[in-house]
């Protein structure tokens, strides 16, 4: 797929980390669905968010890019505080992709107009040069074809590539995913994911909420698992299906690894 990439996404090597969180709670009336998280992200990074389900995972990926509020902590993206409302927050949404379960994809745009509409709206690009750009991506994710069609007139593997074209659109700084795949079809399911992998590959910055452990183990620097709005380990990927540590762990592991 690499071999017809026209747009390339540089990797950048810093020391500072691109997301920081800090100390960081939230509650939802008498749920302590964040309880005091602390992580960073680094520059080129794929970090693999898995846990039982109401762990708060979702919950923290939108606290990234500001979905959701906290309540106390801080969240820092490339040093900078998450800004609470106008053109700020319009910049990090931008600067911070976000590719979801269900695709959002415009219905009543093309796919084309679906991948064009941020880059002219948000990064002022002339509707010329986000079209080729848009067709750049479309083809890296090989549905250059279904660029005129509507989303509606799409499979689902399809859309939802089409949704992680739009975000690399953007140009963003780092891209969340919160369970990409588990709305498709079992026969969609890899369609995606060999894109994920490629785009881990190439250097993105990439947070991915997913059950699929295989992509994990092919594709993630670090684990992290989750429960009960906890962190409860983080390890590589090796150690952690290898050598969980926690009961917790070894129990979700065991649940997940035998169907
Ligand atoms: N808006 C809300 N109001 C109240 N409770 C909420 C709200 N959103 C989420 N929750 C609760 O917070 C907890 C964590 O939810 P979250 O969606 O982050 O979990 P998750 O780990 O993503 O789960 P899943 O694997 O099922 O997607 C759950 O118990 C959920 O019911
Ligand atoms: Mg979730």
């Amino acid at each position: 797929m690499s071999s017809h990439n026209t747009v390339s996404i540089p990797t950048i090597q810093s020391d500072d980390p691109i997301v920081v969180i800090d100390h960081v709670d939230k509650h939802y009336g008498e749920l302590h669905v964040l309880n005091d998280i602390n992580t960073n992200v680094g520059h080129g990074e794929v970090v693999v968010v898995i846990g039982p389900s109401g762990s708060g995972k979702s919950t923290l990926c939108r606290a990234i890019n500001r979905l959701e509020t906290i309540d106390s902590g801080t969240i820092l993206i490339d040093g900078e505080p998450l800004p609470s409302e106008g053109k700020a927050l319009a910049q990090l949404r931008a600067d911070v992709g976000m590719v979801f379960q269900s695709f959002n994809l415009f219905a009543h745009k093309t796919i084309l107009e679906n991948v064009t509409l941020g880059p002219i709206k948000v990064r002022g690009l002339k509707r010329e040069e986000a079209e080729k750009q848009a067709l750049a991506l479309l083809e890296r994710v090989g549905v250059a074809s279904q660029a005129n069609k509507y989303p509606a007139q799409l499979s689902g593997g399809q859309q939802q590539r089409v949704a992680i074209a739009r975000s690399l659109a953007m140009n963003p700084k780092l891209i969340l995913m919160d369970e990409p795949t588990s709305a498709l079809d079992p026969e969609m399911i890899n369609e995606v994911l060999d894109v994920m992998v490629e785009l881990a590959r190439s250097g993105m910055t990439m947070v991915v909420v997913t059950h699929e452990m295989g992509f994990a183990r092919k594709a993630a620097d670090r684990i992290i698992f989750m429960a009960d709005g906890q962190i409860v380990e983080e390890a590589r990927p090796d150690d952690f299906f290898n050598n969980p540590k926690t009961s917790r762990a070894r129990e979700f592991l065991s649940k997940i690894l035998t169907h």
